[in-house]
């Protein structure tokens, strides 16, 4: 049932036709938005109402807006695909709808109902439709949707906001690093955790990003890309990179990830890689993996290929690992291996309707 419709007053400036082409011709990520915003406000007493698509543009809020003291926010990261004939195609997104209202629970906001959170996202796609490219000649354009929550209300009382706000944004999306498909170099963060256990780790809340931005920092200080972070209690196993799951390919064909301990993020493309391997040969295998294992596992040959995923990031070759004093080699030679490509070719394969959707994966925006 769809509880909340959404009243749309056109941007009444929209960008020029040709300031959208030049936009779409060289995305980047994160820097462009389209013309419209969705957005809908949560009380107590009403519940979910006043669902709006409106011009994109300032939100305005109390400085008092308990997000800004408390961090209590919750977002979503997926895209919205064009194929070839002109159709727009969510790729899983009753699994952000999932996994958004997880995170809603455990950060004590109102969760939206799955039916809500894909009207909002149809209601944003409708009105910027001409945002939407096609996959172009890096193979992976897309609309990037955000939809976000957040406490609005204006208290500095410590308890859960009696209104909140959600909102969509849209953003047109190239490759999510510069550098395209070259491999990621990481840094271990052997100081900073990202989640401890019975924290938030597991919940897509912006707290998580801000506390693994330390580390990240640290990485960029030794000449790396990212950070991986390790378990908080042994600092002995591997998690995730803050923004992206990671997977080994062994020599026998086994595909590795970190299992789900409640302080890592359940990723989509995680789980759709895991649902792939199969049909690509190669048995899935979710466990604790310790990070001597990695260090050992390319010295030795037993790990022939390493990558990264997310929504942003689809599948990004790792290369070298460093830490204080040390470094892993490459497994990744200059755009990754053979079974880290196949898998990202996959994955857009079945984004952009190029291959039967056999897993009932994409849904029509
Ligand atoms: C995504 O992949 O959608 C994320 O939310 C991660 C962020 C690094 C952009």
């Amino acid at each position: 049932m769809t509880a909340l419709s959404f009243t749309h007053t056109p941007n009444a400036n929209p960008a020029s036709d040709a300031d959208r082409a030049a936009i779409l011709a060289d995305p980047g990520f994160g820097k462009h938005f389209t013309d419209h915003m969705v957005t809908a406000t949560w009380t107590t007493d009403a519940g979910w109402h006043d669902g709006a698509v409106t011009a994109y543009g300032p939100i305005s809020l109390m400085p008092s807006a308990a997000v800004l003291h408390y961090a209590q926010e919750i977002f979503e990261g997926l895209k919205a695909y064009r194929h070839e004939d002109g159709s727009v195609w969510g790729f899983r997104p009753y699994a952000n709808a999932q996994r958004m209202a997880r995170s809603a629970t455990r950060l004590a906001l109102p969760p939206l109902p799955e039916e809500d959170f894909l009207a909002s996202l149809r209601a944003i796609v409708e009105a910027d439709k001409a945002w939407v490219p096609g996959p172009g000649e890096s193979g992976e354009k897309s609309l990037y949707l955000r939809p976000f929550m957040f406490a609005s209300e204006a208290f500095l009382g410590v308890r859960p906001a009696a209104e909140v706000t959600y909102s969509v944004i849209a953003s047109p999306a190239g490759a999510y690093f510069a550098g395209g498909l070259k491999p990621v170099t990481l840094w271990i963060s052997e100081h900073y955790a990202r989640a401890g256990a019975g924290g938030t780790g597991a919940a897509k809340c912006g707290g998580n990003y801000a506390s693994s931005l330390a580390g990240q920092l640290e990485g960029a200080e030794h000449g790396c890309d990212q950070a991986v972070f390790l378990d908080s209690s042994t600092h002995t196993y591997i998690e995730e990179l803050g923004g992206m799951n990671l997977f080994f390919v062994t020599k026998d064909n086994r595909l590795v990830t970190p299992e789900l301990t409640g302080t890592i993020l359940e990723g989509v493309t995680r789980s759709s890689i895991l649902g792939l391997s199969k049909e690509l040969g190669l048995d899935p295998e979710e466990r604790r993996i310790e990070i001597e294992e990695w260090k050992d596992g390319v010295r030795s040959g037993d790990i022939v290929e390493i990558f990264a995923c997310g929504t942003a990031a689809v599948v990004t070759p790792v290369g070298e690992l460093r830490w204080e004093g040390g470094q892993a080699p490459s497994t990744a030679g200059e755009a990754g291996g053979e079974v880290t490509n196949a898998i990202r070719s996959r994955l857009l394969d079945v984004q952009y309707g190029r291959v039967e959707d056999t897993h009932g994966w994409l849904t029509q925006l």
